[in-house]
């Protein structure tokens, strides 16, 4: 499988920074062995989309309704007219701060699914939860409870993003990230058969130039989510070439 390194550059990002996502852009079409995008902030999306030709360029989020009176949102159908191809589904920042639920999520990835765009679906457990030896079941509840059965096909990916691992530096040990994306890809399997085995499983949390090439090296991280190593083209540059190097 083609490893697939994406960016979310979460509420980071103005017309200031369009220039870094050309950059970024351009930077992905040297590395044809490897599927990347970049997920940015909603109001960036027609102009970056623009500015970057035929870079694929995503939200962050999709409400679960088509349109109607929900302030503030952004549906799938609004960032497949602006441009997005994708979209990151159920981040851990959105189910803590706007506590989404894994019902949510799936109605959200399938809203995605039925604007056209591919969707980014992440799991993951708090430190609590690893600490408590529950990592593996939370996980594997999310992955049940919020994918749709529709999943199959190629237009989902699954994101495994321990949340005490996002923006924090601390990297997870590559025998647990081995551990959790192997019993994703024993669930996915028994759920979708052989089109389980084609679910990318991404994995996310201070991911960086430094780390890469290691966990994706490990078996069934078919590539990564990207933060903070994502907003700008000579952090993001080594975690594309680690992807390069390893891909087909
Ligand atoms: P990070 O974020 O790479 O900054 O840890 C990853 C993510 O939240 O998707």
């Amino acid at each position: 499988m083609r490893k697939y390194i994406v960016g979310n550059w979460k509420m980071n990002g103005t017309s200031n920074d369009l220039g870094e996502i050309v950059a970024i852009g351009a930077l992905a079409q040297l590395h044809n062995n490897v599927d990347s995008a970049l997920c940015i902030p909603a109001t960036l999306i027609e102009r970056a989309v623009t500015a970057v030709g035929a870079f694929p360029i995503g939200g962050q989020d999709c409400h679960m309704q088509a349109s109607g009176a929900h302030t503030g949102c952004v549906s799938g159908e609004m960032l497949s007219d602006a441009g997005s191809v994708l979209t990151i589904i159920g981040h851990s920042e959105r189910r803590a701060a706007q506590q989404e639920q894994d019902s949510d999520i799936r109605a959200k990835a399938e809203a995605a699914n039925a604007a056209g765009l591919k969707a980014i679906l992440c799991v993951g457990e708090t430190l609590e939860e690893r600490e408590a030896g529950k990592a593996l079941e939370i996980v594997l509840a999310q992955v049940t409870q919020s994918l749709p059965d529709a999943a199959a096909g190629g237009w989902l990916c699954v994101a495994y993003e321990p949340v005490w691992a996002i923006g924090t530096g601390r990297v997870a040990e590559p025998a647990d990230v081995t551990e959790m994306h192997a019993a994703i890809r024993r669930a996915l399997v028994e759920r979708f058969g052989a089109e389980g085995q084609k679910i990318r499983i991404l994995y996310g949390g201070s991911m960086n130039g430094d780390n890469a090439a290691v966990l994706l090296a490990l078996p069934n991280v078919d590539g990564g989510l990207i933060g903070g190593a994502s907003l700008t083209a000579a952090q993001f540059q080594p975690i594309l070439a680690a992807a390069q190097a390893i891909g087909k």
